[in-house]
């Protein structure tokens, strides 16, 4: 059994996973502070033997053995990363430590869930990993911006540094069951106002180009599963 600890268990991508390597055979143990997340999203794990549920703040060092981690703990939609946002950017850059340092302790895989924003306000799109990004250092959704980017900073110094075993995932918008459906993000909104017989809002002169993905697709084909995949190779 392969001992897998995801930050964020008990959010709308973490809880997938969750749910995705239980099913497996995995032994899971799923971190939260319930900032953002819920127990109902995991309660049906709750009586699984092999997942396992702790309240815990990432932006302090965690002590288990384990021998991979996925690292989602982070408010993603501005309404709550905003709220707090000296602790968002603490949750990033904190976290990463903590959790690059327990990899690094334990020889564990890491992978970081990062996003789309790390690529500011761009010029161009769709964008290309080869592209650096422009990113506001000082306005308000730098925290999140700001954070998630160190964060990668941090994980590619821990392989340059320390020849860990990372993955970093930029993750753009997802939607699926269990996403919050007040997070003011766009298609939440589109699904709140469909539901609730309102027009659905289009900002701009609607020319816009979005990436969506489906939480399931996500957790299939993207690196989260590639990291799966690695190891049994
Ligand atoms: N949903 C998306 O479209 C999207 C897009 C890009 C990136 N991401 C990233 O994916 C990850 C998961 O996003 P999500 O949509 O599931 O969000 P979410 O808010 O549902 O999940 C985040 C989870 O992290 C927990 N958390 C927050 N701060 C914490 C801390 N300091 N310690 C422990 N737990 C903490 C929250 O309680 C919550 O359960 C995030 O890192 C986010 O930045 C998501």
């Amino acid at each position: 059994m392969t001992r897998i600890l995801v930050t964020g268990g008990a959010g709308f991508i973490g809880s997938h996973l969750c749910e995705r390597l239980v099913e497996q055979g995995d032994d899971v143990l799923c971190v939260d502070n319930y900032f953002t997340g819920n127990k109902r999203n995991i309660s049906h794990l709750l009586n699984r033997s092999n997942f396992e549920l702790m309240r815990h703040d990432i932006t302090f060092p965690l002590y288990v053995e384990v021998d991979e981690i996925y690292n989602l703990a982070c408010p993603a939609s501005p309404i709550h990363y905003q709220h707090d946002p000296v602790q968002t950017t603490k949750t990033s850059v904190h976290g990463a430590i903590n959790m690059l340092g327990l990899a690094k302790r334990v020889k564990a895989k890491i992978m970081q869930a990062s996003t789309s924003e790390v690529y500011g306000d761009p010029e161009i799109h769709p964008q290309l990993e080869s592209y650096w990004g422009r990113v506001n250092p000082i306005g308000i959704r730098s925290c999140y911006d700001e954070g998630k980017r160190c964060a990668e900073t941090l994980f590619f110094d821990y392989r340059r540094q320390h020849n860990l075993r990372i993955k970093v995932v930029r993750i753009f918008n997802t939607y699926g069951p269990r996403m919050h459906p007040n997070d003011g993000r766009v298609v939440s909104n589109f699904i709140v106002q469909a539901l609730r017989g309102d027009a659905i809002t289009i900002y701009g002169d609607g020319s816009q180009s979005r990436s969506f993905c489906y939480v399931d697709d996500l957790i299939d084909v993207s690196s989260f599963f590639l990291m799966r995949q690695n190891q049994r190779v």
